[in-house]
């Protein structure tokens, strides 16, 4: 379980899914719904780069327990900055056009570079469950209709 790092305020950020590398369901089995580029302006200027899970809703429908990596995907050296968010639910279908909602709650970790991809599928993994078991807890499950 990761020790988590509640945020000051919760960081609101909206925008329509749009597809990212398609390395997420592919290569790495974790599919994630990528916010547009325009939306990193919603970010507050000293956001960090990271890892950090919360609430996420699908046009209007949830909240749904979400973890997301805001920056540089470090693993494939990308040259512009993403914020995708994992929705800890399974979805029949792919959502891109869809209008997503997502309230950041608190911050697990650093982005990485791990020396495999496995590694790097494992660390995901773990930020998942512990998104999963926090945000069942005060003052994450709280914050779910924020
Ligand atoms: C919870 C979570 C943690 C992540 N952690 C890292 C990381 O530490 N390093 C990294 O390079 N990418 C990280 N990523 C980003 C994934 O590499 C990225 O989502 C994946 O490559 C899919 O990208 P795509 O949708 O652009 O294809 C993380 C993604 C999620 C959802």
């Amino acid at each position: 379980m990761r020790e988590p790092r509640a945020l000051e305020a919760p960081v609101r950020m909206s925008g329509e899914v749009v597809k990212g590398f398609g390395r997420g369901s592919k290569v790495l089995g974790i599919p994630t719904a990528n916010l547009p580029h325009d939306a990193l302006k919603q970010l507050p200027r000293s956001f960090e780069t990271g890892i950090y899970f919360g609430w996420a809703t699908v046009d209007g429908v949830g909240p749904y327990k979400m973890v997301t990596s805001v920056g540089w995907n470090p693993q494939f050296a990308n040259t512009s900055m993403t914020v995708e968010p994992h929705l800890l639910h399974s979805f029949p279908d792919d959502f891109y056009g869809s209008s997503i909602k997502i309230v950041i709650v608190g911050h697990l970790r650093a982005e990485a570079k791990f020396e495999s991809l496995e590694s790097l599928i494992d660390e995901i993994h773990l930020d998942i469950s512990s998104a999963g078991e926090l945000l069942d807890c005060e003052p994450y499950s709280f914050l779910r209709s924020a």
